[in-house]
């Protein structure tokens, strides 16, 4: 499967394709008519130039083409701009988002990766959010309320709630420093505001506590004693650890989690009371410590029966089948308390790829192996995936049918074997002679 930071998934399911060639025409123009140029030629060219000149500098809203690091162009939409250092008035840099690409991937450009006879002057901000809005669950919606009153904005009108939202949309950490390594961020992710002129930040690797300088950072690592998350380590399999915290007992050490994640997931609002979640910690462990790979949160007590709210691999450990241990994992969990379960919605980009890779490859293993008629219940109760998810996966394989009012599983060899194929690598292994566990049980 290609890579998804290349615009293979799109924002509204178009692949525009503004070339670079294409682009080069209209940007590369000379602005100023040289040596012995026909007159018309040198007045459109200065009227191509107080056009642009008069855009500048472009609002926020505006959409136009950008240069990107392919060297195509591509849409954008303005989502900010800052005033360049020693610049002229109008000497602005701009933050976009690639309407085709996921948010990860904004970024500030500078004026002269915009195409200015691409500009778009209609900003429809009203029906956009209409589109936002039903596209949010109930959920999500309840806890993006939730997220504002946490923050204390539980006066704002619906324009500022707009425009703290739009604040959000600009990241304000751009790397961070991790045990050995330096991570580009994703997402913004809201840190106390006393970090906010930073742009870098160091964490611990062990406590997960965050610093603004270097200096700090090796000061803490002098006096932190952890070594490994603190928690109880409820799995290990060769150099693979797994530690259960509790967000409760280790508050501190959740939050940082947290404001660490959001970094890389942009769906999830951060304002959750970490006492309610377990965090499942998934560790590569050598002689110098246990470091932190990953890991997912789970609440100690899901009315919608979620088994998981958030997963993240970081980002220097991706695709290398982390995602779905992590995944099989949770599911482990569930087998072990009899329950079904299902991941906390909406699911990202990333996050939906590894759960349909994920379920695809569970549920076609046992049908490979099946006998006979099976049932969803009966594929539920073997592996704790929910039914709808058991039926979505089988649906979008085409190999569900309904007939006489029931739906049935068609499951040809072949065409198992070809999906499995597709589904790609089926990740590292959970051993759960290798889980000691007990399910959460509140303690009075
Ligand atoms: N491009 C294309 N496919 C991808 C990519 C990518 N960049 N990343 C993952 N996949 C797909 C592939 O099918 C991959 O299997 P394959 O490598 O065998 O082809 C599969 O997803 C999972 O790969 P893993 O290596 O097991 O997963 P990884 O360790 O990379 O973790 C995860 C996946 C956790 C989703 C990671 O991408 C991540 O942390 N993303 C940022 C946070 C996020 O989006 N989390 C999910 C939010 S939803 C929720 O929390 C409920
Ligand atoms: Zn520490």
């Amino acid at each position: 499967m290609g890579s998804i930071d290349t615009p293979t998934i799109t924002e509204n399911g178009t692949t525009q394709s503004h070339t670079a060639a294409a682009a080069a025409d209209g940007d590369q123009k000379p602005l100023a008519s040289s040596n012995g140029a026909p007159a018309e030629m040198t007045l459109e060219l200065e009227a191509t130039k107080k056009r642009r000149a008069s855009m500048l500098p472009l609002e926020v809203g505006t959409r136009v083409m950008c240069r990107w690091r392919d060297g195509k162009y591509h849409p954008v939409k303005v989502i900010e701009r800052r005033k360049v250092h020693y610049g002229g008035p109008n000497d602005y840099e701009y933050y976009v988002h690639y309407t085709e690409f996921n948010r990860r991937l904004d970024e500030w450009v500078k004026l002269e990766q915009l195409d200015l006879d691409s500009v778009e002057t209609v900003v429809d901000e009203k029906v956009e959010d209409k589109v936002t809005s039903l596209k949010m669950t109930r959920h999500q919606k309840r806890k993006i309320d939730e997220t504002h009153v946490e923050v204390g904005h539980e006066e704002l009108d619906a324009a500022s709630l707009r425009e703290h939202e739009e604040f959000t949309k600009v990241k304000n950490i751009a790397t961070i420093e991790l045990g050995r390594y330096e991570i580009e961020t994703w997402y913004f992710s809201p840190f106390p505001p006393e970090y906010n002129d930073s742009l870098k930040l160091y964490f611990c690797e062990f406590c997960l506590n965050f610093m603004k300088r270097k200096e700090q950072l090796q000061r803490h690592m002098r006096k932190c004693d952890l070594k490994h998350p603190p928690g109880d380590e409820i799995y290990r399999s060769g150099t693979l650890s797994m530690f259960e915290v509790d967000g409760k007992k280790n508050k501190v050490y959740g939050q940082n989690l947290c404001y660490l994640a959001k970094l890389f997931l942009d769906h999830k609002t951060l304002y959750y009371d970490v006492d309610l979640f377990l965090f499942y910690v998934l560790c590569e462990c050598d002689d110098r410590g246990c470091h932190m790979v990953g890991y997912f949160s789970k609440e100690k007590h899901s009315e919608e029966s979620y088994n998981l709210a958030c997963i993240l691999t970081l980002p220097p450990y991706q695709r290398k089948g982390y995602g779905k241990f992590l995944i099989a994992f949770s599911y482990e969990l569930s087998k072990k308390e009899g329950k079904v379960g299902t991941p906390e919605r909406p699911l990202s980009d990333l996050g939906l790829l590894s759960y349909r890779g994920y379920w695809t490859r569970v549920l076609l293993d046992i049908l490979k192996k099946h006998k006979g008629n099976i049932s969803i219940k009966e594929l539920s109760d073997m592996t704790a995936i929910k039914a709808e998810d058991i039926l979505t996966t089988l649906q979008s394989l085409e190999l569900i049918q309904y007939r006489k009012g029931q739906h049935v599983i068609c499951a040809d060899p072949k065409v198992l074997e070809r999906h499995l194929k597709a589904a790609g690598r089926g990740g590292l292994e959970v051993d759960v002679s290798k889980l000691i566990w007990t399910p959460y049980k509140e303690q009075s």
